[in-house]
């Protein structure tokens, strides 16, 4: 069985990914969140940051792009292979209407007869593995059904499938059974993603699917960064250390982003977004005043006792 984390752009950057190995382990591939160009093909640095060799010590990392243009497509794929990696990651399955709505992301789902041009574009000009990412559809699951006639014609290395549609979102809930419908429609390597949020949530979501060896986790990271670790133990217990080793993890991304960041006010923000999702580790009543002080916080100063003092709560 292989563990893979699904991209979140915005978390999981080179900081977060390198340190979720180090601290919590379980996860066998790490997709970098998506890359996009500048309508000049200029891949601005911030992207480029994220993927460069040096930044990244994870066992395996896979780039992601975005695109609806064959030459984009082309121009991403070659500079990671510029790199050193071997497998590229196309993104079909982003919500955001921004996107969907310019035909991107999931927004091209519906557009088969597109992704077949770019894809047969891509395999001729290039010379690295390709696999997607994809939803149910946009608006309907049909969308999907039709996408795949088109990707059962290349030796994609995998597909990963969000089992929801565009439209929802990362709301209402996912499609299993459709899910399983369309996997029968093709011989390709299939990861299922979405809502993968606990262990007991993962056990009931494979036993719904017997032939699918590949999951994608989220959020469930995020919000659990035991979590792939504990499926990979057959449990759900935490490690007996598990505060100590939240606690240097936590210390270490904050470093790094104080690092990268300028002002209490940006790194606490961007610790603010994870704590959206690290709130979940710590379910004990007594623990929500503390979270509360931690996002509140102005300073940094404050920022660190309320994260100590949650922190000693919870020993
Ligand atoms: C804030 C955020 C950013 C995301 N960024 C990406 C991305 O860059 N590329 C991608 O393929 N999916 C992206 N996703 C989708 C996730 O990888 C995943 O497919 C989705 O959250 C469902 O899985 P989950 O329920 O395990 O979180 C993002 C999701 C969120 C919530």
């Amino acid at each position: 069985m292989q563990l893979i984390s699904s991209p979140l752009q915005g978390f999981t950057d080179y900081r977060f990914r390198n340190l979720h190995q180090k601290y919590f382990g379980g996860i066998d591939v790490y997709y970098a969140p998506y890359i996009k160009v500048q309508s000049d093909l200029v891949i601005k640095n911030s992207y480029k940051n994220d993927i460069l060799p040096e930044n990244n010590s994870v066992y395996e990392l896979i780039p992601q792009l975005m695109t609806k243009d064959k030459y984009e497509f082309v121009h991403i794929a070659k500079y990671t292979k510029s790199l050193g990696y071997k497998e590229v990651n196309w993104n079909l399955g982003c919500p955001y209407p921004m996107v969907a709505k310019r035909g991107m992301g999931s927004g091209l789902i519906k557009n088969a007869e597109l992704v077949n041009e770019i894809l047969e574009f891509a395999y001729s000009k290039l010379d690295i593995s390709i696999s997607i990412k994809m939803r149910l559809g946009y608006e309907d699951v049909s969308e999907s059904f039709e996408l795949m006639k088109v990707l059962n014609k290349y030796p994609l290395s995998s597909i990963g499938i969000h089992a929801r549609l565009g439209n929802q979102m990362y709301k209402g809930s996912v499609n299993i059974q459709t899910f399983n419908e369309l996997i029968k429609n093709t011989h390709h390597n299939i990861m299922y993603n979405g809502d993968i949020n606990s262990y007991d949530n993962f056990l009931r979501i494979k036993e719904e699917m017997p032939s699918v060896s590949s999951f994608m986790l989220g959020r469930g990271i995020i919000s659990d960064p035991f979590l792939a670790r504990k499926i990979k133990n057959n449990s759900d217990t935490l490690p007996s250390n598990y505060l100590e080793l939240f606690s240097e993890f936590h210390s270490e991304l904050l470093s790094q982003y104080s690092e990268q960041l300028s002002g209490d006010k940006h790194i606490i923000i961007k610790m603010n977004s994870f704590w959206e999702y690290f709130k979940e580790l710590f379910p004990q009543q007594e623990a929500k005043k503390h979270v509360k002080k931690i996002k509140k916080s102005k300073l940094l100063s404050d920022y660190n006792t309320s994260v100590n003092d949650l922190l000693s709560t919870n020993k």
